[in-house]
């Protein structure tokens, strides 16, 4: 690897302190719709080996996987097994409390902090100078509430329907818990004597949330947001929802709030995150109905295969699927950018983002590129330091060398589309469209992973200045 081109990246990354600075002018972003409570638990190989030992599950039973949900506690063991064998993050529901009482029995709550997209990004962002950050919360108990961070500008609403702060609130008495179970690269498990080593380290999400399933809105939170002039409105938590819950008329009524926040912010910015979705209909209906009427949409390389699947296009998702590269993605990304005529559609990869965007797209190019690197450098503190808990947390892992495996990627993406201005500056125009790409900071042992990739869009796209 060059090593000028990793130092000329490294000076690229050196805006990002100011980049962060800079978001102190931004006066108030909304994040909806899930919030809820994030157990992480540690799995070990050895620990997953005595739970589908107890459970006498074969390997044949543990590889059956017919349907990529909860009923038992076999299909959560099937659940992890394969993403830990695959190295893949994957989020699975339950629908019987018993799975959520085995898992509060087996798995416990040692570690708590918030959890859902929209929580996720609320949090984090409030750790910057945004003014008001305002977060949905489908319910919201003193335990959910003391996962936020004790901060002013971090609002939600309480029981009489004012805007509080959200650590300070007890509106319900149910808790949401979902389980985050984290397994490491390298570790090792042996099913009858067959042994399977964990490529990546990675996550498997076991949910089991009610009020998510049934979609429900705190009518607070969008009087307010329809009141009062909002900059970002972050949008996620569909990927719970089942098709024969009304899972796809709740994706459809969320076409309504988005038009209705046009209407009384018709400036702001609508950003949709895409997350591991198993129910196809609904997935479907996320990328027929919502992905159209949102201003930006961010995914992973999974959820780039997923939208692929629902396109119809096999052939793509095939060349993805055997090689996950930055080129076989970028040209997955064009295809959905073009098909589903989003906005402007942002990719994280493991080593590389991409952003893809009209040319007349109210960020400019530079901005994006801004807003990726100080996104770069705060999911590699994240990772580094296993936290982002105060500002500074932020700037952790800022002056850390930028990846080979990254600028490996980004060089052969610049290959495909015959452009070195993207290698060098991180921009280029391609066919018709502006493309930003920033090779990121990897950490060799990430100590969390889970909301690294909300962690990422937002601070891409609001730190984008
Ligand atoms: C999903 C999960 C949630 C987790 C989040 C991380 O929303 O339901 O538990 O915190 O993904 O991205």
């Amino acid at each position: 690897m060059q090593k000028t081109l990793q130092n000329k990246w490294n000076k690229l990354y050196s805006s990002a302190p100011k980049t962060l600075e800079k978001m102190a002018k931004i006066k108030t972003v909304a994040s909806a719709f899930n919030t809820c409570i994030d157990s992480v638990v540690k799995i070990s190989g050895k620990e997953l080996a005595d739970f589908i030992k107890k459970e006498n599950l074969s390997l044949r039973q543990l590889e059956n996987i017919e349907q990529k949900s909860i009923n038992s506690v076999a299909d959560l063991l099937r659940g992890i097994f394969n993403c830990f064998k695959k190295g893949i993050a994957e989020e699975w529901t339950a629908d019987k409390p018993e799975m959520f009482e085995w898992m509060h029995k087996n798995l416990g709550t040692k570690k708590m902090q918030i959890g859902g997209q929209a929580g996720i990004i609320a949090n984090t962002l409030a750790l910057t100078d945004i003014k008001q950050v305002i977060v949905h919360s489908n319910t919201l108990s003193e335990l959910q509430a003391e996962q936020f961070f004790d901060l002013p500008n971090l609002l939600s609403f309480n029981k009489n329907g004012d805007v509080e702060q959200a650590s300070k609130i007890n509106r319900d008495k149910i808790s949401s818990i979902h389980w985050i179970i984290e397994f490491d690269k390298n570790d090792k498990i042996i099913i009858e004597d067959k042994e399977f080593v964990c490529p990546k380290s990675n996550r498997f999400i076991a949910t089991y949330d009610p009020p998510l399933f049934d979609f429900v809105i705190d009518k607070n939170f969008l009087k307010y947001t329809n009141k009062n002039k909002i900059n970002y409105f972050i949008l996620s938590g569909y990927q719970a929802l089942n098709s024969k819950q009304k899972g796809v008329k709740h994706v459809k009524d969320s076409v309504k709030i988005i038009k209705d926040w046009k209407k009384s912010s018709p400036k702001s910015i609508v950003h949709l995150e895409i997350a591991s979705t198993q129910d196809i209909k609904v997935r479907k209906a996320i990328t027929k109905y919502l992905v159209p009427n949102a201003d930006s949409v961010g995914v992973n390389e999974r959820e780039t295969m997923d939208i692929l699947e629902v396109l119809g296009e096999k052939k793509l998702l095939k060349e993805c699927q055997e090689n996950t590269c930055a080129v076989n993605l970028f040209k997955a990304a064009m295809k959905i950018k073009n098909k589903l005529k989003c906005k402007r559609l942002q990719l994280h990869m493991f080593g590389l983002y991409i952003t893809i965007q009209d040319k007349k797209y109210p960020i400019k190019a530079k901005a994006n590129l801004n807003g990726m690197i100080l996104a770069a450098t705060a999911a590699a503190s994240k990772a580094f330091a296993g936290k982002l808990a105060a500002k500074s947390d932020i700037l952790e892992a800022y002056g850390q060398n930028v990846s080979e495996i990254g600028l490996k990627e980004l060089e052969n993406l610049c290959s495909y589309i015959k452009d070195k201005t993207l290698l060098n500056k991180g921009m280029c125009e391609y066919k018709g469209y502006d493309i930003i790409s920033v090779p990121t900071i990897i950490i060799e042992k990430p100590k969390t992973l889970v909301g690294m990739g909300d962690t990422i869009s937002a601070f891409s796209l609001i730190g984008a200045r």
